[in-house]
C-alpha cells in the first residue's frame, strides 16, 4: 500500500506546473507512408472469438448471418476499413492442421485444443470459411503456419491449394471440389508463432535453421502476389533473437519480422480488466509506453543489417491482458474500458511514427477474446472504447506520415502524458491523434502547423478509468464532436481533458 501511495505520489510530484505541451509538425520532413495493415487484427480459435463470436454457424436462425458469420460484426468490421487479419493463431497455429479443416463439415476431424482450454474444435470454420471472410471484408489474409507439430510439406501444400492455379495440381483440384475454383491470392504467411514459448520452445539458432526450410518451400507461384514471409521475432527485451535472425537468414528469403508485446504490468497478477486502482492504471500504461522502446531496439539492430528497411517489422499482437472475467465470457473474455483507449490510442501514434519500419501490427483479439474491439452475448453485439479509437484514427490509415516534434510535455516517470502522431491524405487533408494519460489532469496543448484554417474534431473520452461500455449501456463510451479548440496563426491550441483521444480531422 505504502509503495503504491509513494509510486502515485511519484507521477504527481513529476507533473510540471505550467502543464503546458508545445509540439510541431514538421510537413517539410514528411517521407513515409503508414501503411494501411498497422490496423489490422487477429482472430484465434481461443475462448468465443471464433465459435460463439465472429462465427455462429450456417444453421443458426437467430443471429443474422453470412455463411454462418455474424452480420453485425462484418458490418463494423467494414466500418472500420479493416486492412488485414491474421488467423488461426497464435499458439493455436502450431496444432493447426488446414487438412481437418476442409471439405464437408461433417467429415471433417474433430480435434482437442491442446493450446486453449482442452476443448473440442469440430473445424467448422476452416480455411474457405476464413478466406472468405477476408474477401467479404475487403481485407487481406495472413496465414500463421503451423512449425511445431505441422511440417514443411503441409505449409507448402496449404500454401499450394490457397494460392496455386486452379487445375495446376491435384490440391488445386481438390480445392475445386471443396467449391472454390480460383486461388484466394494470400500475400502474408508467418511462418511459427512464439516459437521461443508455446511455439516449440527453440532457441534462436535453431529457428533459424527450420524457417529457412519453410521459407524456401514456400514459393511465389506465377499467379501470386509476392509471398510475404514473416519469421517470428522477440516478444521480450531478448534483442539476441532479432540479432539472429537478421544475422542469419538470405535478405531474399524474409520480407517482415514479427514481435509481441502485451501490456501487462505482472503476469502472475494481471489485475482485473474493470476494477483496478490509479497505480495499476499508470502501471499498464507504463508497459503500453515499452512499444517506444521495443520497436526503436528492434530497428536498431535491424538497421545494422538491414538500413535500407526492406525488411519490415509486423508487431502482430499486442494490446491489454489483464485476469479473465470471473463472470463468465469464456477464456481470456475482459471488460475493456477507458485505460484499453488509451492503450490503444498512444500505441497507435507510436506505430504511425515508426512508419518507416513498421509495416503491419494485429490488435489482439477481435471478438470477445482480450483487448477485444467488439463483444458479444447471444443476439447482442457492443463495441468496446478500443473499437472507437481505430474508427477515429482509420483516417491515417496509407497517408503519409508528418513527423512531429514534442517541444515540452508534460511526463510521469518515463511515460509521456500527451502522445501525437499526424499524417496528410492523398486529397492533401491533415490528420492529428493524440492522447492525454493523466487520470484526472487536464492539459493545454499549443500545435504549431502550417497552413492549416479549420478542423474539426472528435474524442473519446470518459469520467473514470474503468468506465466501459456494457450490453445494457453499450453507448456511455463513444466518440463525440469536440469542440474545446482554437485555430490561429497556424496553431490550434486546446484543452484537452483527462482520460482521452482527440483527432482533428483538417476541412
Ligand atoms: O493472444 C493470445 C496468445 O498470446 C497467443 O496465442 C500467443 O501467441 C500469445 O502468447
Amino acid at each position: 500500500m505504502k509503495a503504491a501511495l509513494n509510486l502515485i505520489f511519484l507521477f504527481i510530484s513529476c507533473v510540471s506546473m505550467a502543464q503546458q505541451v508545445k509540439i510541431t509538425i514538421q510537413e517539410s520532413r514528411a517521407k513515409d507512408t503508414i501503411s494501411k495493415h498497422i490496423y489490422g487484427h487477429f482472430a484465434e480459435h481461443l475462448g468465443r472469438c471464433i465459435y460463439d463470436g465472429i462465427y455462429v454457424g450456417e444453421e443458426n436462425k437467430i443471429i443474422p448471418n453470412t455463411n454462418g458469420v455474424r452480420n453485425d460484426i462484418i458490418k463494423a468490421l467494414k466500418e472500420l476499413q479493416i486492412p488485414n487479419l491474421r488467423w488461426p493463431g497464435g499458439c493455436f497455429a502450431d496444432i493447426y492442421h488446414w487438412k481437418d479443416a476442409i471439405g464437408p463439415k461433417d467429415q471433417r476431424k474433430h480435434i482437442e485444443n491442446l493450446s486453449w482450454g482442452n476443448i473440442r474444435e469440430n473445424n467448422a470454420f476452416g480455411t474457405h470459411e476464413f478466406l472468405d471472410l477476408c474477401e467479404q471484408l475487403g481485407a487481406e489474409p495472413y496465414l500463421a503456419v503451423n512449425m511445431n507439430s505441422g511440417t514443411v510439406q503441409e505449409a507448402m501444400e496449404w500454401e499450394q491449394y490457397v494460392n496455386n492455379e486452379n487445375g495446376s495440381s491435384s490440391l488445386t483440384d481438390l480445392r475445386a471440389t471443396n467449391g472454390r475454383k480460383k486461388p484466394w491470392n494470400v500475400k502474408y504467411w508467418g511462418i511459427g508463432n512464439e516459437s521461443w514459448d508455446c511455439g516449440g520452445h527453440m532457441t534462436a539458432d535453431y529457428y533459424v535453421n527450420l524457417y529457412k526450410r519453410y521459407a524456401t518451400a514456400m514459393t511465389s507461384y506465377s499467379n501470386t502476389k509476392k509471398l510475404y514471409r514473416i519469421a517470428v521475432g522477440p516478444g521480450t527485451p531478448d534483442y539476441e533473437w532479432t540479432e539472429t535472425v537478421m544475422k542469419n537468414v538470405p535478405a531474399r528469403r524474409i520480407e517482415g519480422l514479427s514481435v509481441h508485446h502485451y501490456s501487462v504490468f505482472d503476469w502472475s497478477n494481471k489485475g482485473s480488466s474493470f476494477e483496478f486502482t490509479d497505480n495499476e492504471y499508470y502501471k499498464t500504461m507504463k508497459r503500453a509506453w515499452f512499444m517506444e522502446e521495443f520497436i526503436s531496439k528492434n530497428d536498431e539492430i535491424m538497421n545494422k543489417y538491414d538500413p535500407e528497411k526492406r525488411v519490415e517489422l509486423i508487431v502482430d499482437e499486442w494490446g491489454g491482458w489483464y485476469e479473465t472475467m470471473p463472470s463468465g465470457g469464456g477464456l481470456l473474455y475482459q471488460q475493456n474500458t477507458i485505460r484499453d483507449a488509451m492503450i490503444a490510442g498512444m500505441t497507435l501514434n507510436i506505430f504511425n511514427n515508426h512508419a518507416d519500419r513498421v509495416h503491419m501490427a494485429n490488435l489482439a483479439q477481435t471478438v470477445n477474446v482480450l483487448q477485444a474491439i467488439i463483444l458479444t452475448k447471444e443476439e447482442k453485439m457492443i463495441l468496446t472504447p478500443t473499437y472507437h479509437v481505430m474508427n477515429m484514427y482509420k483516417v491515417h490509415q496509407d497517408a503519409t506520415l508528418l513527423p512531429s516534434k514534442i517541444e515540452s510535455n508534460v511526463t510521469y516517470g518515463s511515460i509521456p502524458a500527451v502522445t501525437i502522431s499526424a499524417s496528410k491524405n492523398n486529397d492533401g487533408k491533415r490528420h492529428i491523434s493524440l492522447t492525454n494519460v493523466d487520470i484526472s489532469k487536464s492539459l493545454d496543448v499549443e500545435i504549431t502547423i502550417d497552413k492549416l484554417k479549420s478542423a474539426t474534431a472528435k474524442i473519446l473520452t470518459s469520467g473514470k478509468a474503468q468506465d466501459h461500455n456494457t450490453f445494457d449501456n453499450p453507448n456511455k463510451i463513444s466518440p463525440v464532436d469536440f469542440k474545446d479548440f482554437k485555430i490561429k496563426n497556424n496553431k490550434i491550441t486546446l484543452t484537452i481533458p483527462p482520460l482521452s483521444v482527440v483527432v482533428f480531422y483538417e476541412n
